[in-house]
């Protein structure tokens, strides 16, 4: 993929797929973080379950008491909880990925996850908003290492407000098929190299926070 730098890709995107409207900063956040009780493991256990470790925490407090009957339902394993965990999409090599930069989605369909969709503020989502503000990322190792922390705001438009960016999967408008092809560029840490795994904490505005392993 070509690299570019976030001032660089910033200007490049500007109109990009609709993307230039600059939209007011969403304060509006619903901060779920879990109970202390839950800690968050610093490298990936060798057990690890993405969906018993969230679902755990989610009713802990990390998810909203609105969405636990969906994340303790039938349906919650692929339809809630895996909806909002992470991949690396495979994305056409067209694409551009602004250097130190990762690309990410919610919902991998490798897994039978549903994909995550996206929306601007309306009656569905509190007037929130429905889009992933804040990513964070550190290397998983056993030892301190350095969070980066991408955020987000006003999905569809990307905005200087935010240190993350949205691109398209498909290079088509982020808004169609109900935002599911929208891509999270999030800032990796700058010690963090091919073939390590990285933890990824992200909060949904509407369905809390998630973590989960990735190996890049
Ligand atoms: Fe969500």
């Amino acid at each position: 993929m070509k690299k570019m730098d976030r001032r660089d890709f910033f200007k490049a995107t500007m109109g990009f797929a609709g993307l230039s409207i600059i939209m007011p900063v969403i304060s509006a956040c619903e901060n779920n973080t879990a109970n202390e009780d839950i800690q968050l493991p610093m490298e990936k256990p060798k057990k690890w379950n993405p969906i018993e470790f969230n679902r755990t925490r989610g009713n802990k407090g990390a998810i909203p008491q609105s969405y636990l009957p969906a994340i303790n339902g039938p349906e919650g394993e692929k339809k809630h909880i895996g909806k909002h965990l992470p991949y690396i999409p495979v994305l056409d090599k067209s694409i551009i990925i602004p250097a130190g930069f990762i690309p990410i989605m919610w919902g991998d369909p490798a897994k039978g996850h549903a994909p995550h969709p996206n929306a601007v503020p309306g009656p569905d989502n509190n007037f929130l908003g429905h889009w992933y503000n804040r990513i964070e990322i550190r290397r998983a190792i056993s030892v301190y290492a350095q969070t980066e922390t991408s955020t987000y705001s006003g999905w569809p438009a990307n905005t200087d407000h935010a240190s993350g960016l949205y691109i398209s999967a498909t290079g088509g408008e982020l808004t169609s098929d109900n935002g599911i092809n929208t891509v999270y560029l999030a800032k990796l840490p700058s010690d963090v190299k091919k073939g390590d795994t990285i933890r990824i904490l992200a909060h949904c505005l509407t369905h809390g926070e998630y973590v989960d392993f990735l190996t890049i």
